[in-house]
């Protein structure tokens, strides 16, 4: 009953304190935006330094520890976290103990927890365990794992989950830097979104040191049975024994990314570029997280095919991690950015045949999404309005595709070179802050287009529904190609299995998703007898052709088994949202419903809270 004594302590602090002037008043050090997804009041009482103090118990699958925070306070009598899912012990203030009283619990947001601080607090520190609720954490058994020998644990912050793992002000808007010291079972490693070791410690205990601030939702950290193989002085890879050299073989390009993107908008500020292989449950292709990106397995295909999802995660170093979306409102900053800056990286290594290719997927995405929306057209702009809605209303193609779409037919407008001098000086200019829509936009008026006597639509591309008139078009001879071969593949009775066979994934991917709604049966059983693609190992591949079996209702060569090891085994929500979706449109729901009866104890909350509602199951 320890709360209730805190919650009558707390008032009466209140009522001591409560008659000082309104902080807000007094002081507006930083501008903050409007913040949406976040009980915290930085402009009062603000976090700068984090030092996390936390064990790893793989027993009960909770951490539990002491976030100790440094505070900037403009006079104020509390500071406001937030936390969902935490069990708070105990809170001190410079080492004192204090009161807290934590808020009323919202779904989506948690709970707040205000501390009672005074004019003087230099630091505050709470004690606290995560619970078997946290949406942040996912704890793997052994047999989830690529090795099979050992459990895994990994983190997954963005947009709003590091509350449920670390109290925290989790808002993009705030900033801190950290130290962290982390113990593990000795078998295991761990490492965070840091500085981090290269091989195992003895006893279990690591530590950590981010020196450059960072938004909460990059904080991270992974622990399992992985080693470290380097690709150059400042790239490497960490995954389980058995994949380590298959990730180092597909991920040898990265220093080649790292120079081509430093080449393009300035130099890379985070010193050490390292990717994380983690287990497939995994929820996203990849997560920024800054020096070890996060990453799912299924990008591994053996031939290098799929590693535009490195490029992406690179990218974010600096449209993301370095320039930060103030509010999930401005998510397309983050996104649009990235993928604009992704396809850059990919034209520069590998030509600009491949980039074109991965703009035109995208751009197939971006049609399809906005057919999805055609009931709500709100959802087809960039600027988005998340009032009382999840920041996962924002993650999709629009913010991506429609933000890269934007950006190519700017730069197609002004030329690559101002647009390239451009880029380079806003990453420059805004490094370790964070930007509204609104601010980029006057600084894109004043430092792009008044200078050069520009009109551009700006407004109509950010702030309206739709795509405006003057899109950039994007053109592949290649995906002409393949389009034709899928056409002379329908007309005849025989495949000419020479046509295919310098075709790159990504050529596979464009045929597949191009299968025409009247495709019979045996024209599928036709191009699976040829090419066998109900046995795809490329994930992507795999994955266009199951939607395509579902659609068209093919059941030939084991892919209705194939279909179902895929779900189980593979947690990646892109992937996974895309195949459930396809079962219910198809009239499947019932086939789906059993499949993911199976699956769902093995997806991240995150994963699980998507097709829950989908196909709406109650939890
Ligand atoms: N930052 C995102 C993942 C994300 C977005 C997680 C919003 C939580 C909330 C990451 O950079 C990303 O975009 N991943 C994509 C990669 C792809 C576009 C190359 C993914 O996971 O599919
Ligand atoms: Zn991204």
């Amino acid at each position: 009953m320890n709360l209730t004594k805190n919650a009558i302590l707390f008032t009466l602090l209140l009522l001591v304190f409560g008659c000082q002037p309104d902080p807000k008043e007094k002081i507006q050090a930083v501008n903050y935006a409007e913040e949406l997804h976040s009980y915290a009041r930085p402009n009062t009482s603000a976090i700068k330094h984090l030092n996390l103090d936390i064990d790893v118990d793989f027993n009960s699958e909770i951490i539990k520890g002491i976030a100790t925070y440094s505070i900037e306070n403009q006079n104020a009598t509390e500071i406001i976290l937030d936390t969902k899912f935490l069990e708070i012990d105990a809170v001190e203030a410079d080492g004192k103990p204090t009161t807290f009283k934590l808020g009323e619990f919202d779904e989506q947001l948690g709970q707040s927890l205000t501390i009672a601080i005074t004019n003087a607090t230099k630091s505050i520190s709470i004690n606290y365990r995560t619970t078997n609720k946290t949406e942040a954490l996912q704890w793997l058994s052994p047999q989830q794992t690529a090795d099979k020998t050992h459990p895994f644990l990994f983190t997954q912050g963005q947009a709003i989950l590091t509350r449920t793992w670390i109290p925290i002000q989790d808002s993009p808007q705030i900033r801190i830097t950290y130290d962290a010291k982390v113990k593990v079972p000795k078998e295991l490693m761990a490492v965070m979104s840091a500085e981090n070791p290269k091989t195992k410690t003895a006893d279990g205990s690591y530590s950590f040191k981010m020196k450059q601030p960072i938004s909460p939702y990059l904080i991270a950290l992974a622990v399992g049975d992985f080693e470290y193989k380097a690709v150059s002085d400042r790239t490497g890879v960490y995954a389980e024994k058995s994949l380590i050299d298959k990730a180092r073989y597909e991920f040898e390009d990265m220093e080649k990314m790292v120079l081509a993107a430093e080449n393009l908008y300035g130099d890379y500020d985070w010193d050490q570029f390292d990717v994380i292989v983690l287990p497939p449950s995994f929820p996203f292709g990849g997560m920024e997280n800054p020096r070890l990106t996060f990453a799912t397995p299924t990008i591994i295909a053996g031939d290098k095919s799929l590693t535009s999802l490195i490029a992406h995660e690179l990218a974010h170093s600096w449209s993301g991690n370095l320039v930060t979306n103030a509010t999930w409102n401005d998510f397309w900053l983050n996104e649009g950015f990235t993928v604009y800056f992704e396809i850059r990286i990919m034209e520069a290594v590998y030509g600009k045949d491949r980039a074109n290719m991965i703009a035109l997927i995208g751009r197939q995405d971006l049609s399809d999404e906005i057919e999805n929306f055609k009931n709500e057209p709100n959802r087809t702009k960039l600027r988005q309005d998340l009032k009382g809605k999840s920041p996962d209303d924002a993650m999709n193609s629009i913010a991506y595709d429609k933000g890269y779409l934007f950006l190519r037919t700017l730069e197609e407008t002004v030329g690559r070179d101002k647009f390239d001098a451009f880029l380079k000086n806003y990453f420059k200019t805004h490094a370790f802050s964070t930007i509204t829509t609104e601010k980029f936009l006057s600084y894109l008026n004043e430092h792009l287009l008044e200078p050069n006597n520009i009109t551009f639509n700006t407004e109509e591309w950010i702030y309206k529904s739709g795509i405006p008139s003057n899109q950039a078009s994007i053109t592949s001879d290649k995906f002409a190609n393949a389009e034709k071969v899928l056409q002379q593949f329908l007309e005849s009775d025989t495949i000419d299995t020479s046509l295919t066979k310098d075709w790159t994934t990504l050529e596979w991917v464009h045929f597949i998703r191009n299968f025409p709604k009247t495709m019979t049966t045996e024209d599928m059983a036709r191009i699976d007898k040829a090419f066998d693609l109900s046995n795809a190992t490329n994930s992507h591949i795999a994955m266009v052709w199951f939607e395509q079996a579902l659609n068209l209702d093919y059941h030939g060569n084991n892919v209705d088994q194939n279909i179902e090891d895929f779900l189980i085994r593979v947690g990646r929500r892109w992937y996974v949202n895309t195949l459930f979706k396809a079962f219910k449109r198809n009239g499947k729901t019932e086939e789906a419903l059993a499949i993911y009866k199976k699956s769902r104890e093995n997806y991240h909350s995150v994963t699980a809270t998507t097709i829950d509602e989908l196909l709406g199951v109650k939890n």
